[in-house]
């Protein structure tokens, strides 16, 4: 399975702030926002990832993860000129994906819960279709929403809907079979002017092939489109790790646990950040693997 991040867009709703820097560069509390999507995708053991970005702020996203060998991780660049719609990822990441099956993230999306990588991994084993995950938010009418059967597939599904027939939001966590680039070419922009991910859903959908998982109410799933929702994570981020002394979306900590890299590995990353308490905890994950070995 490849993974894709989409961390292009615009960023307007966080105007004048990203006016020169990507949106998904911006900090979380203590690390950049695209390391959450990013170990999402390294919980569910996807070690090959192509990141799309606009053209300028490419060099940036490439100068923080380079070709992501210290992790243990493949990493490629791609180019979106246009925010044109979710979709694009798959025209865009055709050739990379080639007849494999994928794993689509949003650059801003965090989940952060309970059993996460288990349940990654398991979605990812039993892939028939689609997977998609589902979150009960209070406002529902700013997402795609999602009606689900007794046995969690999926049964309608509908971009923004003035009058939601449920409070489930679908996040913005995909994972696909190989035919969603085919849906993807053939699919024409909405009334939006965009081409809508709910369109690639539908197919699946369709033939009952669309399952959904809902994560739990201890589960949290944060936006971080405005200044009040970057806040609000950034301070979730600081409370949970202040309190219980590990980090969320500690790239290396994740590499190692995985296996993907050694512990001599993580540790030189984290020297590397000495200064900050982020290298000091990578530093300190790494001497604990050695001492458990
Ligand atoms: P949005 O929040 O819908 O868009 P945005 O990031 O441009 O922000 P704003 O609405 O403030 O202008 O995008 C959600 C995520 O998906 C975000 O990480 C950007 C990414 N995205 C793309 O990379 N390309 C796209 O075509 C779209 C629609 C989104």
């Amino acid at each position: 399975m490849k993974g894709i991040i989409l961390a292009g867009g615009a960023g307007t709703r966080l105007h004048p702030v990203t006016l020169a820097v990507s949106k998904q560069l911006l900090p979380v509390y203590d690390k950049p926002m695209i390391y959450y999507p990013l170990s999402v995708l390294m919980l569910a053991d996807i070690r090959d990832v192509l990141i799309i970005s606009t053209a300028e702020d490419q060099p940036l996203f490439q100068r923080l993860l380079g070709d992501g060998s210290e992790l243990g991780m493949r990493l490629e660049y791609a180019v979106q000129d246009e925010p044109n719609g979710l979709p694009e990822a798959f025209l865009i990441g055709a050739d990379y994906v080639g007849d494999d099956s994928m794993a689509l993230i949003l650059g801003d999306n965090i989940f952060h819960g309970p059993g996460m990588s288990d349940f990654l991994r398991d979605s990812r084993r039993d892939l028939d279709g689609c997977v998609l995950f589902g979150y009960h938010v209070s406002d529902p009418e700013r997402y795609g929403v999602g009606e689900v059967d007794e046995n969690g597939l999926l049964v309608a599904i509908e971009e923004k809907p003035q009058q939601p027939k449920t409070n489930r939001a679908i996040t913005g966590l995909y994972f696909f079979d190989n035919r969603a680039l085919d849906i993807a070419k053939n699919l024409t922009p909405s009334a939006r002017g965009e081409l809508e991910i709910t369109d690639v859903i539908r197919p699946y959908q369709q033939e009952g092939r669309a399952k959904v998982i809902d994560l739990g109410r201890g589960f949290a799933w944060l936006d971080t489109g405005t200044h009040d929702s970057l806040l609000d994570a950034g301070q979730y981020v600081q409370v949970l790790e202040r309190r219980q002394g590990v980090r969320i979306a500690c790239i290396e900590e994740i590499a190692l646990r995985r296996g993907f890299i050694d512990a001599d590995a993580c540790y030189r990353r984290g020297a590397a950040l000495t200064k900050s308490g982020y290298g000091e905890y990578v530093m300190e994950t790494a001497r604990r693997e050695r001492e458990a070995r």
